[in-house]
């Protein structure tokens, strides 16, 4: 049990706490994640006391001195934590009374734990963004150049998991792609709402004491102060915007990982993922599980779980902090360390996958070829409704026939319309179906490699955030 006194707050309190009370308070076991953050913060914040004339200059000189020597403690590694230390604000502020007595006690003057947690988080949560960013952008180049490399290569394209229409496989590539450059963009601009300075709001009411919360936000690098100080200490939409953000991304990498998973099946043999990323069974040795794809597929739930549960400890709270908000850090930590793995590893599950071009031609059948049936009729003058409807005979026709749609004769299709002719065995390609797909976005080669150098571009100009 704490002994009375070595808690930082501990003036009022007569009794000691009861241990298993002190564990469940205690959030030092994760948020000494943030002890860089928490650090600088406070170098900052005795700038700005210095400033306003409440810590001498060797004050300030001595208490920079020692927060620069908890900073090489924490990066060596050699900081103790003590079992009273409740967080990292705590155990920072202890050990500097340690190594530098009195003076220490002057830094917290008109600050609050309230202010400087969510300081802390978010001096973290912006240095990670620039992180997810970086693996974020590196899976988009690896998916993107694997798109220019394999231009050439058609596949069935899917609705309702059935065979719809011809594709390029670069088409089905970038059509993920995309997502994930919005992901990136949502990224950037949520940086700019996190960015925001709340130090110097204190516990609720503001800071009484001439602060210069100017100085603070140049010298920690925000791009703005908060107005207004209860919202400051208590608003966690940024946390909320990253968990949805991280949501989505990851929805994104699951509905991905679920279309390899499928097409690594046997029955559709499209692509074989690289042992690197795979697993065998214990007990049947001919399986090779793509759980690199499972494991990405299942993050998106717990990620959304993280989101949820976060939004409903949110919802019912009264203004400005309440300790509830304490659970902001597990979920902030978590999904960062989970979608920072799932980038990782679908950068290098896309990058070593094998595709296997013939099984993925030998799926295209020419019953996907009943929508061009249509478009050369209409290519001849006919309306698209009568259209679809004469190549649903087509159809039918070839159906009764027991035979696909090519192998139906001239003769046959002049009695269904007078307006097929020979040309009409330019039909049966699966070239010609995806060539004539050339209005902007689609899978005709030309709109395809349009849409490489567009993401090409897009990516010079997202170099990092
Ligand atoms: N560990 C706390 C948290 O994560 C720090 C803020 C504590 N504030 C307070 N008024 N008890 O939220």
């Amino acid at each position: 049990m704490a002994a009375e006194g070595d808690k930082l707050w501990g003036g009022r309190f007569v009794g000691s706490i009861d241990p298993i009370m002190e564990m469940f308070n205690s959030s030092v076991s994760y948020d000494k994640r943030m002890w860089s953050a928490d650090v600088r913060g406070s170098q900052a914040y005795v700038k700005a006391l210095e400033k306003a004339g409440l810590v001498s200059k060797s004050e300030l000189e001595q208490i920079v001195t020692g927060l620069d020597q908890i900073h090489e403690e924490w990066s060596q590694g050699t900081f103790v934590l003590t079992k009273a230390d409740e967080d990292i604000h705590t155990a920072n502020e202890r050990r500097l009374k340690e190594l530098i007595g009195e003076p220490a006690g002057k830094l917290h003057t008109g600050r609050s734990r309230n202010d400087q947690v969510v300081t802390d988080m978010r001096l973290w949560l912006r240095e990670s963004c620039s992180v997810l960013y970086l693996h974020l952008t590196r899976l988009i180049r690896t998916m993107v150049d694997r798109a220019a490399i394999e231009v050439d290569i058609l596949f069935p394209g899917y609705t309702h998991m059935q065979r719809a229409q011809p594709i390029r496989w670069s088409h089905w590539i970038l059509s993920h792609a995309v997502a994930l450059c919005r992901d990136a963009e949502r990224l950037g601009e949520i940086k700019k709402r996190i960015n925001v300075l709340p130090l110097g709001s204190g516990a609720i009411a503001g800071n009484p004491l001439g602060i210069d919360r100017e100085l603070l936000r140049k010298e920690l690098k925000f791009d703005a102060v908060s107005l207004n100080s209860m919202d400051a200490t208590s608003e966690r939409d940024f946390i909320a915007e990253f968990l949805f953000w991280a949501s989505l991304c990851t929805t994104h990498l699951s509905k991905m990982s679920e279309d390899l998973i499928i097409y690594s099946t046997k029955e559709f043999s499209f692509v074989s993922l690289s042992d690197s990323y795979s697993t065998g069974s214990s007990l049947m040795p001919q399986k090779k599980n793509p759980d690199s794809l499972e494991l990405i597929r299942s993050k998106a739930g717990r990620v959304f779980g993280r989101c949820s549960g976060f939004l409903m400890t949110l919802k019912g709270l009264p203004s400005t902090y309440n300790k509830d908000l304490q659970e902001d850090k597990e979920a902030m930590f978590d999904v960062y360390d989970t979608i920072c793995a799932v980038l990782q590893v679908a950068s290098g599950v896309i990058s070593t996958l094998q595709i296997n071009k013939e099984a993925m031609e030998k799926a295209l059948s020419p019953d996907m070829l009943a929508t061009d049936i249509a478009y050369y009729l209409v290519r001849k003058g006919m309306p698209f409704r009568q259209a679809h409807g004469v190549s649903g005979k087509v159809v039918q026709l070839a159906e009764t026939k027991g035979i696909t749609l090519n192998k139906l004769s001239l003769e046959d299709l002049k009695c269904i319309s007078p307006l097929f002719d020979s040309d009409v065995s330019k039909l049966w390609n699966y070239t010609n179906s995806v060539e004539q797909y050339t209005a902007a976005g689609g899978t005709a080669k030309s709109c395809v490699v349009a849409q490489v150098e567009q993401l090409r571009n897009w990516m010079k100009n997202h170099k990092d955030h």
